[in-house]
């Protein structure tokens, strides 16, 4: 049996109504919008967490202790991500926005495929796979190409130079932050796909929208802690519901 078939149509067709109506549509993402573009997930089958050890990979400790190791599992993701291209679910979130008069994507991914589909109005609330920073003058730089040599260096100050995204332990850009808590606030539907909302603040920009009266809306192939609470808990795949979610 496909997703689709045990979607729930008149769940569906309510919340497409929702969000034909709303003028302002937050929308939160995680890594589950981009596996249908290949690119993997954290938790559950196939999630880069059963076979890596966040914490030698992914904290501020660890690239201390051995920032080539570190360098090593990011190039190896940037070579993955770099082949990788929109699936339907990002190319529907692009459609929403050219149509909605407020719209942020606030999204927990550091793939880029967002920006590749076309959305804009973007906070990645967990930064770049795709940018750099420099430890020592905090020179930022983007690019896609891979690096001769690990860890990488600065070109300005010879520092070392560490991916602009968050690792464990490290707090979130505050302007960033400060941004998608105002959109969920004054947003009147609040869609969140693919994450298991398991990692702060991306349940609290949710549950913030629900707070302040916006209708919630979930996509996602499985229940997450927001599914019991959410108005419309789509289960499927993105890839496939969403261009269904946003049909005139
Ligand atoms: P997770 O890997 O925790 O969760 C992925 C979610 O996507 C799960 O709830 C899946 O059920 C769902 N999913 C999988 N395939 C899907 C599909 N085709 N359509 C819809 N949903 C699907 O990823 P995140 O919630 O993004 O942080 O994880 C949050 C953060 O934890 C990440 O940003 C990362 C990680 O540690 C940092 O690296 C700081």
């Amino acid at each position: 049996m496909n997703g689709i078939n045990q979607l729930n149509h008149e769940s569906l067709a309510r919340a497409r109504s929702e969000i034909f109506q709303a003028d302002g549509i937050a929308v939160l993402t995680g890594a589950g919008i981009s596996a249908e573009s290949g690119v993997p997930t954290f938790r559950g089958p196939g999630g880069l967490w059963n076979n890596y050890r966040a914490e030698e990979l992914a904290t501020p400790e660890a690239f201390r202790r051995d920032p080539r190791l570190v360098w090593e599992w990011y190039q190896w993701r940037r070579n993955l991500m770099a082949e990788k291209k929109p699936n339907p679910g990002h190319l529907a979130l692009a459609e929403l926005e050219e149509r909605t008069p407020d719209f942020t994507l606030i999204t927990q991914n550091v793939d880029g495929l967002h920006a590749l589909a076309g959305s804009r109005n973007i906070l990645e609330l967990h930064g770049s796979i795709w940018r750099t920073r420099c430890v020592s003058c905090g020179g930022k730089a983007a690019g896609r190409e891979p690096w001769p040599e690990l860890p990488p260096r600065c070109p300005t100050c010879r520092g070392l130079v560490r991916p602009d995204v968050v690792w464990f332990g490290e707090a979130l850009n505050e302007a960033l932050l400060g941004r998608a808590f105002a959109a969920a606030s004054a947003c009147r539907v609040m869609l969140v796909v693919g994450t298991s909302a398991l990692v702060q603040p991306a349940a609290t920009v949710a549950w913030l929208a629900q707070k302040a009266g916006a209708v919630l809306i979930e996509v996602n192939v499985e229940p997450t802690p927001l599914s019991a609470r959410a108005q419309f808990s789509l289960m499927g795949p993105s890839g496939r519901i969403l261009p269904l979610l946003i049909e005139k």
